[in-house]
């Protein structure tokens, strides 16, 4: 299967000051994944689990603690900005704040034939006419009225638009979109994801597609990979993932979707509590303090990554067999 990004056993430490003390936060804790080509990988989990800095690293915006980070075969963990710099056409953020992916000053048309300027031999007239056509295509007609406007000016759902054809103009060959529509109403949100899906389908393109939101991911992803505090608690085809979820925490995920899980017949798990600390993870599985299963050993013990059929893996004591 061709593999467009892939992560191997990459950990990200950041260092953060809680109440005046430094401390480490692990962001992201020994996690593999690859993306394949032509196919919407789903991350999902809760707050704060480290599924931005997953797709940052992954499009080498950070440079990963430890582990490695391969564009296709190539790679990319130790390469400099300098030969970063021609990939970036081929990888791109579509980042969880649309005010940080445009500069505030520029005028969507600046933002747009900016990159073109940069990346390829065009004339400025050439990319001006290749902007318009992006605006169009994401459906902001006229192009013309929006070419002149400056982020603020624009709706939420017209600023979304605007920040998918900055992402589009290069032809990106893989994209990661982190909990884009969030903030907007659930008809617009709509309309902003099927447009982004649409474009990815023409151009051939391959998504990590971020969110907290599992109920979408059901609808969209090809496979899909569970984070909770900077673990990869479960992965594996969408389908068979949530016809048979087999971690707790994905039980419960699914248990937040009602009519979901009664009309599939799975079992309902609650959670106690709220997700951990990143700066203190608890001892053993990060889950026992609120996982209904929990043993003794969970809390003493971290459990492997267990690979189970159908291409699928789980970090659970549960799926143990010595
Ligand atoms: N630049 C940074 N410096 C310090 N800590 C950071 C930094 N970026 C992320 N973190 C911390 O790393 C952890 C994971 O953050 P991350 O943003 O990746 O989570 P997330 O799953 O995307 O959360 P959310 O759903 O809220 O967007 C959090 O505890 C966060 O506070
Ligand atoms: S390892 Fe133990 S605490 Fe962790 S999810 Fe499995 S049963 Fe629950
Ligand atoms: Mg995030």
């Amino acid at each position: 299967m061709d593999v467009v990004s892939k992560l191997v056993d990459v950990t990200m430490d950041f260092e953060a000051r809680i109440f005046g003390r430094k401390r480490r936060i692990r962001a992201v804790d020994r996690v593999s994944l690859e993306v394949r080509r032509g196919e919407i990988y789903g991350l999902v989990g809760e707050s704060g689990g480290g599924k931005s800095t997953i797709g940052r690293i992954s499009i080498r915006l950070y440079k990963p603690t430890k582990g490695r980070v391969f564009y296709g075969k190539l790679d990319i963990t130790e390469l400099p900005e300098s030969k970063l710099r021609y990939l970036r056409r081929e990888m791109q953020l579509i980042p969880q704040d649309p005010y940080g992916a445009i500069n505030p000053i520029q005028t969507i048309g600046e933002a747009l034939v900016e990159p073109l300027l940069i990346h390829y031999k065009l004339s400025k007239d050439e990319a001006v006419e290749q902007a318009h056509r992006a605006l169009e295509e994401v459906g902001l007609h006229t192009s013309t009225e929006f070419f002149t406007r400056r982020p603020r000016e624009l709706s939420g759902g017209q600023l979304q638009r605007a920040v998918i054809a900055k992402a589009m103009i290069l032809k990106p060959k893989y994209i990661v979109t982190d909990e884009q529509t969030s903030n907007l109403d659930a008809s617009i949100r709509t309309s902003i994801i099927k447009l982004l899906l649409d474009l990815c389908e023409k151009y051939e393109q391959s998504l990590l597609f971020i969110t907290h939101d599992i109920a979408l991911l059901i609808l969209i992803t090809n496979r899909i990979g569970v984070l909770y505090l900077a673990q990869l608690f479960e992965e594996g085809p969408t389908e068979k993932v949530v016809k048979n979820p087999l971690h707790p925490y994905t039980k419960a995920l699914l248990s937040a979707i009602p009519l979901l899980s009664d009309e599939l017949g799975l079992e309902k798990v609650y959670l106690k509590g709220e997700i951990g600390d990143p700066s203190n993870p608890p001892r053993g599985c990060g889950l026992h303090p609120r996982c209904p299963y929990a043993m003794d050993k969970c809390k003493i013990e971290e459990p492997p990554l267990i690979m189970v059929n159908e291409g699928r893996s789980v970090k659970c004591w549960l799926y143990y067999k010595p």
